[in-house]
């Protein structure tokens, strides 16, 4: 008796708790769908206030492309950027990711702000805020609607091969070898290399200068306007300063050191160089996509109905390269196996994929460059129309090949297949839907690439809008 009574007492006891266990779960859950606070300081949320905007960046690099004493790679910089202010603020956010940075007062501040005009208001607080990727820049007074301030930091980092934002990469040419640091800004690498805005509607004109190892060669977006051998910190270095960028975003910054050697040509006023390791050059093996550049340019030229914006196309074949090409504005990066061609060795489909590859970042050139997207969700629009007009492009470096036609092969039916399987996605996302940095990855993941690579769904939309009417793909 006794034990039952004293059993049915557990048991109400253990329903109670049960329940009360229950109901505080389903409680919970309901509070985090229904009111889960959205994160009230702005260095929570990843997207940029809309208080600042940049203007110019002038940046000094300096990759080491021999490991220091603990046998670490890393590089060095300084970077300004100006910027605008368009309403008053006390905060300053900056993207920054694995730097470190130096202090620049005897209040251990990370950052130089100074004002164009007048006094800038005093530092009270700056940190690194990792989930979000910023530099956090805390003011005591507001900086002011319509001035224009200079914000300084000194930084390095490591020259990691992670293939992304200023990166190593190693190759053996006749048993040495050999390291090239070069880049991969996009979509958010900028931000590991200096501090910046590291969205593509931030828009700036960047002053680039490197410092780098003597015997070996700069590129960047610009055209090299000043190579001279100097001493700093007691070593013999080669500085190279490069012409402006045009106003462009960071996702299109582009820096290679290297010893590499170039082929190249004259297409009307633009100097076009096509980059390769000293053997590949000799061998002749970056001649089919000099060929191809040329009338290509040219082709652009004449579809856009606008000159190339830049003085000089320069194209370099890398050893390491994640993606199969990057249209950094006037230094396109490539996988050799896309940018090189070797007539004995190299298939047709070989010289089909490199003509193409190089009509798609060249379409960038304008669209997508000179006129970008503001946020990325809409990434099938700037990709996939490339992909379109690549096709355009090699037709006409190809006339004989009629290789619009393999836009049905290639692009239609390869990504009807795609488009078929429950994992496909829609070809465009609402803008606050894509956040974070691993999100905006995400848009070139396997389906994606099929909708940014040649087999584009894009394309397939893009070619369709351009049937309906030939001017819409003009005027986007
Ligand atoms: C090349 O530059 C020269 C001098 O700036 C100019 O006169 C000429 O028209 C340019 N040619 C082309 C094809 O743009
Ligand atoms: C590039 O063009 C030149 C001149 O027309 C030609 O001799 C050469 O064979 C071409 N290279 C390739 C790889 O097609
Ligand atoms: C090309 O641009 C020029 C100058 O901006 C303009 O006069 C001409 O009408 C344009 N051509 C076409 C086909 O739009």
């Amino acid at each position: 008796m006794v034990l039952c009574c004293g059993g049915k007492r557990v048991w109400v006891m253990l329903a109670t708790m049960a329940l009360v266990c229950v109901s505080t779960i389903v409680g919970l859950w309901v509070y985090q769908l229904t009111s889960f606070p959205p994160p009230t300081n702005k260095w929570d949320h990843y997207r940029l206030p809309d208080t600042l905007v940049p203007e110019r960046y002038d940046v000094a690099l300096w990759p080491r492309l021999d490991p220091d004493a603990d046998g670490l790679y890393i590089f060095t910089g300084h970077s300004t950027v100006r910027f605008r202010c368009l309403r008053d603020t006390n905060l300053i956010l900056l993207h920054c990711k694995q730097l470190k940075l130096s202090t620049m007062d005897s209040d251990g501040h990370l950052v130089k702000l100074t004002a164009l005009r007048g006094t800038p208001p005093a530092i009270r607080k700056t940190w690194l805020h990792e989930p979000t990727q910023y530099l956090v820049v805390q003011l005591n007074g507001v900086v002011k609607a319509g001035q224009d301030y200079d914000l300084h930091t000194e930084f390095s980092g490591e020259l990691s091969d992670d293939l992304e934002g200023l990166y190593r990469s190693e190759y053996t040419e006749d048993g040495v070898t050999k390291v090239v640091a070069t880049s991969q800004m996009h979509p958010t690498h900028a931000r590991k290399t200096f501090p910046c805005f590291d969205e593509p509607a931030m828009k700036a004109v960047f002053h680039i200068t490197v410092l780098h190892k003597p015997g070996t060669l700069a590129l960047s977006n610009g055209m090299e306007i000043a190579i001279e051998d100097t001493t700093v910190e007691g070593q013999a270095v080669t500085k190279t300063t490069f012409e402006p960028t045009k106003k462009m975003s960071t996702y299109l910054l582009a820096l290679v050191v290297s010893d590499f050697d170039h082929l190249a040509s004259l297409a009307g006023n633009t100097s076009i160089r096509i980059w390769a390791r000293k053997n590949a050059i000799i061998q002749g093996h970056g001649s089919y996509a000099l060929n191809v550049t040329v009338p290509v340019l040219k082709f652009f030229e004449d579809y856009y109905n606008i000159s190339y914006p830049l003085s000089k196309s320069d194209q370099i074949a890398l050893p390491d390269f994640y993606f199969g090409a990057m249209e950094n504005w006037g230094l396109v990066t490539y996988r050799e196996a896309n940018l090189l061609y070797d007539p004995d060795v190299s298939s047709n489909r070989n010289k089909e994929t490199t003509a193409t590859i190089i009509a798609h970042e060249l379409a960038h050139m304008w669209f997508g460059n000179l006129v970008t997207l503001k946020w990325w969700n809409e990434v099938w629009l700037n990709e996939g129309f490339a992909s379109y007009v690549s096709y355009l492009g090699a037709n006409r470096a190809e006339p004989t090949w009629n290789v619009k036609d393999l836009i049905v092969l290639d692009d239609v039916h390869r990504v009807f297949a795609v488009d078929a399987l429950a994992s496909s996605h829609p070809l465009s996302s609402k803008e606050e839907e894509i956040q974070r940095p691993e999100q905006i990855s995400e848009l070139f993941d396997a389906i994606s690439y099929s909708k940014r690579g040649p087999q584009s769904c894009g394309c397939c939309l893009t070619s369709s809008l351009s049937l309906c009417s030939s001017r819409v793909s003009k005027h986007i």
